[in-house]
């Protein structure tokens, strides 16, 4: 069994037909026996066409998708829209892959031979915040990350509280999130099992420079204070538990390549595809490895 994988496509106006037509060049010369994309496809409100993108790039073979955070961002006017990110998964991304004979993993498995496919969204519950970040010396605070900025007066702004629903904090939205992937993992029961994930569950797959040197110098950069939001770490540990029939786990949302790489009895990988530039990487069942796909 040979698995396409890709994630954070972002297919938007002025750069999809480029990474739809890396996509199809993919499928031609590899030949998989299915297709998989780890999340940030493109916005809610774009689902079916998005999906049906993808659908005429792979004609007959399987496909499942894991939703990123972008594919819940609401554009325009959204005083009708739904308020939960499952209410977003309802109304756009379940019909739209139902019609299309598209797995959703954030609603159920991909069932493959001799491998399942389980997966989903992800979120971040601020587990890879630098620690004790501060700024001109004020310590940054939980509301700060809630608000999604570093101070009141800063410009910089973490867009997704702009754009998602946010009736929920965003901790217990994280928290849903690994309990929906453990119901679905046991779902798989005894089947060699590989995630997908959109945002990266262990700090080896952020493929960001390491906490010590966001830290040095002469004081954090602004951007310290978006690893907050690079992943969801109480995934990790619910991933390291159920570790005895898990292949691999790969991710994107960081748009930064790490691995792939030996994380215990499985093997990671971040994809690292970046706004118009996608990545793939080939996961090969029976070596059990990853082999990244050149540009
Ligand atoms: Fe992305
Ligand atoms: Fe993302």
């Amino acid at each position: 069994m040979k698995i396409l994988f890709t994630a954070d496509l972002h297919l938007l106006r002025a750069t999809q037909e480029r990474t739809l037509l890396k996509i199809r060049e993919w499928i031609t010369r590899y030949r998989p026996d299915a297709f998989v994309v780890a999340g940030d496809l493109s916005s809610a409100q774009q689902a079916a066409d998005t999906l049906k993108s993808l659908r005429r790039c792979f004609l007959h073979g399987p496909i499942a998708v894991c939703l990123g955070n972008h594919d819940f961002w609401m554009l325009g006017d959204s005083r009708s829209e739904p308020d939960s990110l499952s209410g977003i998964v309802d109304r756009y991304w379940l019909p739209a892959a139902a019609s299309l004979d598209i797995v959703l993993l954030d609603a159920g498995n991909l069932h493959l031979q001799g491998i399942t496919i389980v997966g989903g969204y992800g979120h971040y519950d601020l587990g890879f915040a630098v620690p004790g970040l501060a700024y001109d010396g004020i310590l940054v605070t939980e509301e700060d990350y809630a608000r999604g900025s570093p101070s009141a007066s800063s410009a910089l702004r973490w867009r997704d509280f702009q754009f998602m629903p946010c009736e929920h904090p965003l901790k217990e939205v994280a928290r849903e999130q690994v309990e929906g992937l453990r119901q679905r993992m046991a779902a798989a029961a005894d089947c060699r099992t590989l995630v997908v994930l959109h945002t990266p569950p262990f700090e080896e797959l952020l493929g960001v420079p390491p906490l010590s040197l966001a830290q040095a110098g002469s004081g954090p950069s602004a951007y310290a204070f978006f690893r907050a939001y690079l992943g969801n770490r109480s995934m990790g540990v619910l991933l390291r538990e159920a570790q005895a029939n898990l292949v691999a786990v790969v991710c994107g949302h960081t748009h930064r390549r790490a691995g792939p790489l030996n994380l215990g009895r499985t093997i990671g990988i971040n994809i690292g595809s970046d706004y118009g530039a996608p990545k793939g990487a080939l996961f090969l069942s029976d070596s059990n490895r990853f082999e990244r796909l050149l540009d």
